[in-house]
């Protein structure tokens, strides 16, 4: 992969590279976020986009490029599942973001109690109720009402930040 500039300035209109090369400069976790399409199979996509959006209710988010296959099938869903993804599903992480990949005959995963797919030793699983879907450009925001959360505090997670994989790296 080719070094990312150490610098740069977008402004309105410039070429949306330097904008993507800006927010890149945001690390973030790793999810993938997941649910059961009308025709009953399993979908889901990689996903960086997550934020908890509010405690009482419980809420959190998820953006969705309009273009994602999955993509309406997860706004469409009743239930979606976002699993945060620890340092070894790097694997999946890059399976559910590459295009004709069999994600789900490759990754270990059952059916969560609300029937969107857990994928097999996450960090974290917040199984939703879709809550509202709001036009968001060329991304839906996806909001979901958590019925359910679970963790494993004692993994580490897998990061992303200026177009690449990292770890958690403590001095
Ligand atoms: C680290 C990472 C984060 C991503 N975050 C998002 C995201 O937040 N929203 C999104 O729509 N696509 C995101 N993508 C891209 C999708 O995972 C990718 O386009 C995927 O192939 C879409 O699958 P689909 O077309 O089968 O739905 C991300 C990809 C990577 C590698």
């Amino acid at each position: 992969m080719a070094d990312q500039p150490t610098s740069g300035e977008y402004r309105t209109g410039h070429d949306p590279r330097t904008l993507r090369d800006a927010l890149g400069c945001f690390a973030t976790g790793v999810t993938v976020v997941t649910c059961v399409s009308e025709d009953g199979t399993p979908a889901g996509l990689t996903v960086n986009s997550f934020t908890s959006l509010s405690l009482d209710p419980p809420l959190l988010l998820v953006c969705l490029a309009k273009y994602a296959a999955s993509a309406g099938s997860l706004t469409a869903a009743s239930h979606f599942a976002v699993n945060v993804l620890q340092t070894h599903q790097q694997p999946a992480s890059i399976r559910f973001s590459t295009r004709d990949e069999d994600r789900f005959g490759t990754t270990p995963w059952s059916c969560g109690e609300a029937g969107a797919p857990i994928l097999k030793d996450s960090l974290g699983v917040f199984e939703c109720r879709r809550h509202a879907v709001h036009d968001g450009g060329d991304h839906h925001i996806l909001i979901g009402e958590v019925v359910k959360a679970s963790f494993d505090a004692s993994l580490d997670p897998l990061l992303y930040f200026r177009g690449r994989y990292r770890r958690l790296h403590f001095d």
